[in-house]
């Protein structure tokens, strides 16, 4: 299976392109012998050939004993450690899953910290079987450590202290951290989230691998995708040739162009989560030093009946990557009616997909006349396989493209402001005088 992309060759020329012949082979070589800002959070770039198997088989055991006693599962995380697992499973579960019989249902906690919405999770996890994993790198972040203060007392209300031990999974660091001191006291299940693999890079750790496995997802596949992408890379670490870092030198270009916001296209709206994990994967990595391109994703054709028109006709600081499906799971034909009321007959027998490719052809057109060019990556079909070559393609496409903007891609500083004044504001210990100047601020 292959991945392919092509570009708007009116708005990028080969000439353009190959003039960062030699950069990419020195960005490679940056990457590879780990001289460049964050060297020390390379750890994904071997990760899917380096996977112990013995880790692999731990993880689908758990996963197998937890799948037997639970209608849910409760995967607590933000940013990196939810977002990875969410786009993989919505990505190849049924779009009405919840609606199904399909046990266990992964649900997210964690992630916000809206009052209503974990209300109504524990009204919900009252009447239902449940396990849960606790995931956060740094054992210490706020969103995560509430939820999971709370599901903790829930489940051992539900269940008793040692039924809800062998019910929780923690998901951190081997030594730092709130969560591992808790873990290691209550004695839960724990994986660890390597030291040199950063949260927005995690999805091939147990980070992803856990909840995936719970989803009744084939784990080895996504793994074996992501090694096609990583020996990509390894064997032809160069710009020809390489769709990887063709991605990430057309992106480049636009962006020198004035092109500052990408929008991650699909027309499959089970990648609206593929679009969030690679929000955060390129925004939290390239935004900085009042630096990056905006990453923004849209759903047609649903959004082209609300972005559509910003999209072509609004300030042209856009560009589109859209991931296109070529094969449908399913087979739905349009049918034939006598009378034609509705005008449809024209399309009558034609497939639904053959419609929606039409759809996407039409708008790639029509985006580009008005002046926002196009890269298509084209996929065979939405299979653990084929995301696993996407996650691996979009991290590579990633650093590689974050060293060119001169940015170090693997930490997040700015992420640090809102949760400074947020401590300040509740009255955190050590945020005093942070306090005096906000709620001066306030009035
Ligand atoms: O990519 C990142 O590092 C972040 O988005 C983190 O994943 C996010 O902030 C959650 O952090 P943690 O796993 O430490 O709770």
């Amino acid at each position: 299976m292959k991945l392919e992309l092509t570009h708007t060759n009116s708005f990028v020329s080969k000439e353009a392109i190959q003039s960062y012949e030699s950069q990419v082979a020195s960005t490679y070589n940056t990457i590879y012998n780990r001289t460049g800002a964050g060297n020390d959070f390379l750890g994904w770039v071997n990760l899917p050939s380096e996977i112990d198997e013995s880790l692999i088989a731990d993880i689908e055991k758990t996963a197998a004993e937890l799948r037997k006693k639970s209608d849910l599962f409760v995967v607590i995380g933000i940013g990196g450690s939810y977002l990875g697992a969410r786009a993989v499973i919505e990505a190849l579960q049924n779009h009405f899953a919840p609606l199904t019989e399909a046990k266990p249902l992964v649900v997210y906690a964690g992630h916000n910290m809206s009052e209503d919405y974990l209300s109504e999770l524990i009204a919900i996890l009252d009447k239902k079987d449940y396990s849960l994993a606790v995931i956060s790198k740094s054992g210490t972040t706020t969103e995560p450590a509430i939820a999971f203060r709370i599901l903790k007392q829930h489940i051992i209300k539900k269940y008793g202290e040692q039924e809800a031990a062998s019910r929780i999974v923690a998901i951190t660091d081997k030594a730092k951290g709130a969560l591992k001191q808790l873990a290691n006291v209550k004695g839960y299940k724990t994986y660890i989230v390597p030291d040199d693999v950063g949260g927005r890079f995690s999805v091939l750790t147990p980070v992803g691998l856990l909840p995936i496995a719970m989803a009744g997802i084939d784990i080895r596949k996504l793994i074996a995708g992501a090694i096609e992408i990583e020996k990509l890379c390894k064997n032809n670490p160069t710009l020809n040739g390489n769709i990887v870092s063709e991605y990430a030198v057309v992106r480049h270009i636009l962006y020198g162009m004035g092109k500052t916001n990408e929008i991650m296209v699909n027309y499959e709206p089970r990648l609206v989560y593929f679009s969030e994990w690679w929000k955060q994967l390129y925004g939290e990595s390239h935004g900085k030093e009042h630096k990056g391109i905006f990453p923004a994703s849209v759903t047609f054709s649903t959004d082209l009946h609300s972005m559509g028109q910003y999209i072509q006709d609004g300030i042209r600081n856009l560009f589109e990557t859209v991931i296109s499906v070529e094969n449908s799971d399913h087979e739905l034909r349009i049918p034939m009616e006598g009378e034609d009321l509705d005008q449809l007959n024209y399309i009558a027998g034609k497939r639904i997909s053959e419609v929606n490719h039409k759809a996407e052809l039409g708008t790639m057109l029509a985006h580009e006349d008005g002046g926002v060019p196009n890269i298509r990556i084209v996929i065979p079909e939405i299979s653990a396989f084929v995301l696993g070559q996407l996650i691996y393609f979009f991290e590579m496409g990633c650093a590689l493209s974050g060293y060119m903007l001169e940015v170090n891609p693997f930490d997040q500083p700015g992420v640090e402001a809102y949760k400074k004044n947020m401590f300040a504001l509740l009255g955190k210990k050590g945020y005093e005088a942070q306090t005096e100047i906000l709620n001066k601020r306030l009035g």
